[in-house]
């Protein structure tokens, strides 16, 4: 394990300014994304859709890194440069979603826990050879009456920090995401208590494991109000809230916490990510590694028009990466938006 080039590949995601695309869907999530805009999902739509988004020109100045799905790591152009040569000539770092998906928890009605860890320590070998230099793995928490269990928090976390350590022997900086899921009526209060709960469990099987956190990124979801709550906290709230749980629950010797959108509107996910940055220093840079937030806007350009649209389908993500770019400085005003 090279520690130096594990950390300077970690500072790299967070740099100033710059934050972290997510374009990892599987088959069955672009399918659906693509149903939205009348597009059928096939290896060339998909090689098209993907190619316009990193070939987004001055992609590299507010994106960091990209999270690329097992297909699009091993894709080239429509003129036969491999996309990741791509990324590498535009300043983006090539990352891979490596778990297999989150599948019913046996016991525990309702609840998933998230697989892949059988066979990874090949699959890290052979992704860190196509170029990939980080990865990610997603587990799901849902909050209801009976949920999160403590089993179903255990086992997603131990999962989360075995996946870590197999990453760091490869030499790929793993991304851990324990997303507790906005879905449901939920408080604010109720999602603080769930996440610092899974964040402080994650930590521990973290240590267990002996990750090393220097050289480890932590996709975390917002301190939110569950999306059918009556009386939603406002960008404020949510901003100081989340801060709060961080501080309570990550190590300061993370490398940098990324957040996801996870079903926020995109100039939501902006709006509170700026609220927490205006908010002071925190140990850690505090970014984003959004998918749907940053393309939702492109998605629906290109949609319209999958072959003349790619120019206008391009500016509509460097516009949502430039805000969020301002966002990870405190720097962004809802005025900035077009209209
Ligand atoms: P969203 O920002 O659309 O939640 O996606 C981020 C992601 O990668 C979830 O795993």
């Amino acid at each position: 394990m090279d520690i130096k080039a594990l950390i300077s590949t970690a500072q790299a995601m967070v740099a100033d300014g710059k934050g972290i695309l997510a374009i990892d869907e599987s088959g069955g999530t672009i399918k659906k994304r693509f149903d939205t805009i009348g597009v059928e999902s096939t290896a060339e739509t998909r090689r098209d859709y993907r190619e316009m988004l990193l070939t987004t020109p001055g992609i590299g100045e507010h994106i960091s890194g990209a999270i690329l799905f097992d297909e699009t790591l091993r894709q080239s152009t429509a003129e036969g440069k491999s996309l990741v040569a791509v990324m590498e000539s535009a300043g983006v770092i090539p990352g891979i979603k490596v778990d297999t998906g989150a599948h019913p928890l046996a016991g525990h009605p309702g609840e998933l826990v998230t697989e892949g860890l059988d066979g990874l320590r090949e699959r890290l070998k052979e992704y860190a050879e196509l170029g990939a230099r980080f990865a990610k793995w997603r587990a799901v928490i849902s909050i209801s009456e009976s949920t999160p269990s403590d089993a179903c928090i255990n086992a997603n976390c131990h999962a989360l920090a075995r996946y870590a350590a197999l990453c760091q022997e490869a030499g790929i900086v793993p991304m851990v995401e324990p997303e507790v899921l906005i879905n449901g009526d939920h408080s604010l209060e109720d999602c603080y208590e769930v996440t610092e709960l899974a964040l402080r469990r994650l930590f521990e099987q973290m240590y267990d494991q002996n990750v090393m956190l220097e050289g480890a990124i932590l996709k975390a979801s917002m301190v939110i109000s569950g999306d059918e709550a009556t009386d939603r906290a406002s960008v404020a709230e949510v901003a100081e809230a989340t801060v709060d749980c961080l501080l309570q629950s990550v190590p300061g010797s993370l490398a940098g916490v990324v957040f996801l959108s996870g079903g926020q509107g995109d100039e939501e996910a902006t709006a509170h990510l700026d609220a927490m940055n205006k908010l002071g220093i925190f140990p850690w840079p505090l970014s984003f590694s959004y998918g749907r937030a940053l393309q939702h806007p492109t998605l629906i350009e290109w949609g319209a028009d999958i072959v003349a649209n790619v120019g206008s389908g391009q500016a509509k993500l460097a516009h949502r990466a430039r805000m969020n770019g301002l966002a990870t400085l405190g720097q962004y005003e809802s005025s900035m938006e077009p209209g």
